[in-house]
C-alpha cells in the first residue's frame, strides 16, 4: 500500500534514478558524475553513442551505477526505449535532466531557416518530447524532478549572433517556471539551470553560419564543467528553482527587471553591433 510517507521516503531518497541527455560531453557528462558521486543511478544518454558509454565507464570505474543508451532528443521513440528501460531496471524515474543543446551562429540576416529548425527541435522541442513521455510516469509516480538546462542567454541580453539559441533558451526558461506551477504542487519538482560560460567542448560543435563575428560573451567569470556540476547538484537539493553558474547572473537579471529599456541600452553600449568604420576615399 502507498501512502504520503512512503512518498516522502521515495522523494528523499538518494539513489534516485537520473536520466541524463546529452551526457556524454561537458556539462552532461560532469552532471552524470557529480550526481553519481551522491548516490543516483545514472542512465547516460546522448546522440553520440560511444561518447555516452564513455560517460557510463567513468562512473562504473569511480564505484558508481550507471548504464548508457543513444537517445536523440529529436526523436520521441528513443526517450520511450529509455524510459522503459528504467522502469523494467529500477522500477521508477526519479529525475530527468534535459541538459542536450546546440547553438547556430551566424548574424541574423545570415541565419537560415534550417538552422532555426534544427535549433528549435533539439533545445526546446527535445523538451517537449521528454515531457509528453517521461510526464505521466512522473505524475502516475507522485514524485520526481524535471531539470532544465537553459542558458544565461535566456534570462538576459548579451549576444546577437544566435538569435534562435537564445530564442530556444528564453523558452526553456518560461516552460520550466509555468511547468512548475502544474508540477510543484503535485509533488514533482521543476528546475532550471542557466550557464553563463562552463568550459566544455560546445565550441566545436557550433555551426556557422555567413560572415562571422567575434563571439558574444555574458562577460561573466567562465566556470570549469566540474565546479559547475558540484555547484547545480548543491542547489538541486536545496530545492531551487533558478540556478545560476556564478551570482553576478543573479544581479543581472535582477537590472534587467528593474528597468528594461535602461537595461538594453546598456546592452547595446557593452554588446551591440558595431559597424565597420565607413572607408573615406581622400
Ligand atoms: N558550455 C556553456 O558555456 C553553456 C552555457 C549556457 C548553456 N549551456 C547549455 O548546457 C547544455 C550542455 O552544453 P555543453 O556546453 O555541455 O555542450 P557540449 O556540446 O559539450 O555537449 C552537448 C552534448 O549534447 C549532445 N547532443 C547534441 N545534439 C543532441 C541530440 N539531438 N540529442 C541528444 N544529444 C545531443 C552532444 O553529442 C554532446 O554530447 C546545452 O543545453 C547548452 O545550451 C552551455
Amino acid at each position: 500500500m502507498s501512502d504520503v510517507s512512503d512518498t516522502r521516503r521515495e522523494a528523499s531518497r538518494n539513489d534516485l534514478v537520473t536520466v541524463i541527455t546529452g551526457a556524454g560531453n561537458g556539462i552532461g557528462r560532469a552532471l552524470a558524475l557529480a550526481m553519481s558521486r551522491r548516490g543516483a543511478l545514472v542512465l547516460a544518454t546522448d546522440l553520440d553513442a560511444d561518447a555516452a558509454v564513455r560517460t557510463r565507464d567513468l562512473i562504473t570505474q569511480s564505484g558508481g551505477t550507471a548504464r548508457a543508451m543513444p537517445l536523440d532528443v529529436t526523436r520521441t521513440e528513443n526517450y520511450e526505449t529509455v524510459r522503459d528501460f528504467c522502469l523494467d531496471t529500477w522500477g521508477r524515474v526519479d529525475r530527468v535532466v534535459n541538459n542536450a543543446g546546440i547553438v547556430a551562429l551566424g548574424l541574423p540576416e545570415h541565419l537560415p531557416l534550417s538552422a532555426w529548425l534544427r535549433t528549435v527541435d533539439v533545445n526546446l522541442l527535445g523538451i517537449a518530447r521528454s515531457n509528453e513521455v517521461f510526464l505521466p510516469t512522473l505524475l502516475a509516480q507522485g514524485h520526481g524532478h524535471v531539470v532544465n538546462i537553459a542558458s544565461t542567454s535566456g534570462l538576459f541580453p548579451y549576444s546577437f549572433d544566435r538569435l534562435a539559441y537564445v530564442a530556444t533558451k528564453a523558452a526553456v526558461v518560461a516552460m520550466s517556471e509555468s511547468l512548475a506551477l502544474y508540477l510543484r504542487p503535485q509533488g514533482i519538482d521543476v528546475s532550471c539551470v542557466c550557464p553563463a560560460g562552463v568550459r566544455t567542448t560546445m565550441i566545436e560543435r557550433m555551426s556557422r553560419h555567413g560572415p562571422q563575428q567575434p563571439m558574444g560573451t555574458p562577460a561573466l567569470p567562465v566556470v570549469m564543467p566540474e565546479d559547475f556540476a558540484e555547484h547545480v547538484v548543491d542547489r538541486l537539493a536545496a530545492g531551487d528553482f533558478l540556478i545560476c553558474s556564478v551570482p553576478e547572473a543573479f544581479e543581472a537579471v535582477a537590472r534587467r527587471g528593474a528597468d528594461l529599456d535602461a537595461n538594453l541600452a546598456a546592452a547595446i553600449a557593452q554588446h551591440g553591433f558595431r559597424p565597420p568604420a565607413q572607408s573615406h576615399p581622400e
